[in-house]
């Protein structure tokens, strides 16, 4: 296994590109690859291992992809492969996406059940009541979620659950939708702007989608989507987890190709938290002209605080004057990373779904262990503040969802090596 070695007191200083969003590339090459009848090209993709996974998992189903200097080109599977087996599926949780355009393609599909991983047990009872309302028959066996209906049929249902409306779910119905008989309306979906960028795909496709960034979608069922061309929208949470590194360096950097509606919470909490924004029609300067303060982040559903953006914030506010609350209401358990922080001088203290912490006046470089990709990747900002050297173990975590991560922050002014064990 591979390990980031990240030297401490760097400070960030220049320009950092966003690459295309993970988790919009996901969906968008599940639908070119399964709903399509014609080839599709993607651009801004991203060269990550969960993209690299995804492609396997469809040229299992028998679909061609091929990934060239962040252009992906996808020929739709021409023959009635349904099967998502447990060895891709357990490796990525995004490959239950298969599961309603398998059915709404083909009228059967097989996935193996998605595992839990880190951040919580990760359900798909949305997925599979969704399925159940648009009349597919749904279910489980050993392992396997199995699937089926003549053809799908159109109607209203409410697609959110306990802990608001569901990315997963909403992406999954969406595309099944498409293709049903009649009209689809989805209340509670979600509105990140990953979920909208699907939603313009598929309707570049020739689906027919009504109600984009909003929490109704209405989808109109067509009979056929033709393949398309179709630039990813960049990476919210990237940008967001580069902006949190500018500011925790106490830098001056430029974050490249985002705009502000992507991530207005994040944009919101760090200016309250004492950071400078200066926002054009490219990207943001991240500046910190004056000490970071303690302040409270709730995480939510899009336009809220993302979840996916919990870690970095925190690993920020551990170096805050004063306390600072942060309450994530997404994932169950999403606060391993916070074991790791305290290890490098942190003083954070855990309270079921809210995490406490008070501000240090510096962290001290440590060995710590990534155990998702956000958590890895506030180890790395949290090392390059730190005093010493910080050694991040199981770096396969980062590489899911960041591209290059070490080259974009060594272009800048960290100090970080890449190194095998
Ligand atoms: C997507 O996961 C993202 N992954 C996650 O990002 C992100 O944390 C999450 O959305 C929330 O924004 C991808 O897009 C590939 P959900 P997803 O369904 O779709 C519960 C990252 O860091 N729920 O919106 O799995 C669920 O347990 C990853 O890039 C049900 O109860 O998330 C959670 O508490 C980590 N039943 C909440 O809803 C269901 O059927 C939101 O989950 C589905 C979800």
């Amino acid at each position: 296994m591979e390990k980031l070695i990240v030297k401490g007191g760097t400070r960030l200083e220049g320009t950092i590109p966003i690459s295309g969003c993970k988790n919009a590339v996901l969906p968008i090459a599940v639908a070119a690859a399964i709903l399509g009848d014609g080839v599709s090209v993607l651009h801004n993709v991203p060269n990550l291992t969960d993209v690299n996974t995804l492609r396997a998992v469809l040229e299992g189903l028998g679909a061609t992809t091929k990934l060239k200097n962040s252009t992906l080109y996808i020929e739709p599977i021409n023959h009635l492969e349904y099967e998502a087996p447990y060895e891709l599926v357990r490796k990525m949780r995004a490959s239950i996406y298969v599961l309603g355009p398998l059915v709404a393609k083909l009228g059967k599909a097989k996935v193996s059940f998605p595992g839990g991983c880190a951040i919580g047990p990760r359900p798909i009872d949305l997925h599979i009541r969704g399925l159940e309302h648009l009349g597919a028959e749904v279910t489980v066996q050993r392992g396997y979620i199995y699937a089926q209906a003549e053809r799908l049929t159109g109607t209203e249902m409410y697609l959110m659950g306990q802990y608001g409306p569901s990315v997963g779910a909403t992406a999954n119905i969406m595309m099944a939708a498409t293709l049903a008989e009649g009209t689809t309306v989805i209340r509670g979906a979600a509105r990140e702007p990953h979920v909208s960028d699907l939603a313009h795909f598929l309707n570049a496709m020739g689906a027919d989608i009504e109600g984009i960034g909003t929490s109704v979608l209405t989808i109109h069922g067509v009979k056929h989507l033709h393949g398309t061309e179709h630039t990813v929208i960049s990476d919210d949470i990237e940008a967001g987890t580069f902006m949190v590194a500018g500011a925790i360096t106490r830098g001056d950097v430029y974050v490249q190709g985002i705009i502000e509606q992507q991530l207005p919470a994040v944009s919101e909490k760090l200016v309250e938290a004492g950071v400078a924004l200066d926002w054009d029609a490219n990207g943001v300067r991240v500046t910190t002209p004056r000490e970071i303060r303690g302040i409270d982040v709730t995480t939510a559903p899009f336009p809220g605080f993302p979840t996916d953006m919990q870690a970095q914030i925190m690993g920020m506010l551990c170096l805050a004057a004063g306390t600072s609350v942060i309450s994530e209401n997404v994932h169950t358990d999403r606060f391993i990373h916070a074991a790791e922080l305290n290890r490098m001088g942190a003083d954070i203290m855990l309270d079921g779904s809210k995490a406490v912490i008070n501000g240090v006046r510096s962290l001290s470089g440590a060995p710590v262990m990534a155990s998702d990709l956000r958590a890895g990747a506030v180890l790395v900002a949290a090392g390059m503040a730190a005093v010493g050297e910080t050694v991040v173990s199981r770096v396969y975590h980062i590489d899911r969802g960041y591209e290059s991560i070490e080259q974009k922050l060594n272009d800048i002014g960290a100090n970080i090596t890449r190194v095998s064990d």
